[in-house]
């Protein structure tokens, strides 16, 4: 298993520089799908987890929803802090959260109708470390709540940079499709895992998630955006 404490890495990670997507189709397509207005004639109650610097969570708090956005890193939450507000019956607020630990976070607002994780579950840590998030994740949803989840899938066949570091990082990550994720000096950042489809699916199902659809896409990657990768789209619902 990763010998780095993922919790550190990213509680004082430059939050300028936090990794994100601004694209979001698949999300887009399910909160569409959703509707305006939950079930409980309410507005949809969204969990954005790993918010970053809340750019994700304030366009769909433009959108009229009510967004909770949780991160660990207090300089990512500062930031975002900044863009919380009320407006009709929206409401968006940030809050300091850690979702990989074994103790259940206190998150206020809940149970949501949807929550979101964005490119958290390929970096949160070890195998330990998902399992939490996941877990934590279904026990604050409705029980007729949905889960959006993107993370980075195995890349090697399409990318002989991601088979040099799977290869490389092997020994000290533990398992096969992670590597470290570095910075221009060489320096690691953090620790990266890749999913095959039916990995990610098991995952969700061993966290009570059932309605499980995943769509395989290839994009640039990341944070090398000149190279191509796979990014796996998640949807489900409490099983
Ligand atoms: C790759 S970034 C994605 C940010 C955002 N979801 C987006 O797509 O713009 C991963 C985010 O997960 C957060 N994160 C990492 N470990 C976490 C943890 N244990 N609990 C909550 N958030 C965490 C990081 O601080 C970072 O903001």
């Amino acid at each position: 298993m990763a010998m780095r404490n993922a919790t550190d890495d990213w509680r004082y990670f430059d939050a300028g520089k936090i990794p994100t997507k601004a694209s979001t189709p698949h999300l887009d397509r399910l909160l569409a799908q959703i509707g305006a207005a939950a079930d409980h004639g309410g507005p949809i109650a969204l969990l954005d987890v790993g918010c970053g610097d809340g750019r994700l969570s304030k366009r769909l708090y433009d959108q009229g929803l009510c967004v909770t956005g949780v991160d660990i890193s207090p300089a990512a939450v500062a930031a975002a802090g900044r863009l919380a507000g009320a407006q009709g019956g929206a409401t968006l607020r940030f809050a300091e959260a850690d979702f990989a630990a074994d103790q259940f976070p206190r998150i206020e607002g809940g149970p949501f109708d949807v929550v979101v994780c964005q490119l958290v579950l390929s970096i949160i840590g070890d195998d330990r470390n998902r399992n939490n998030l996941l877990r934590h994740i279904r026990a604050l949803l409705r029980p007729d709540g949905w889960l959006y989840l993107s993370a980075s899938g195995v890349s090697d066949a399409i990318n002989p940079g991601y088979a040099r570091l799977y290869a490389e990082d092997a020994l000290l990550t533990g398992e096969p499709h992670s590597y470290f994720s570095r910075n221009e000096q060489g320096e690691v950042l953090y620790m990266t895992h890749h999913f095959t489809g039916n990995e990610l699916e098991d995952l969700l199902k061993a966290a009570g998630f059932g309605q499980i659809e995943v769509s395989l896409e290839r994009e640039a990657s990341s944070r090398r955006p000149e190279e191509a990768a796979f990014f796996l789209y998640a949807t489900c619902r409490p099983a």
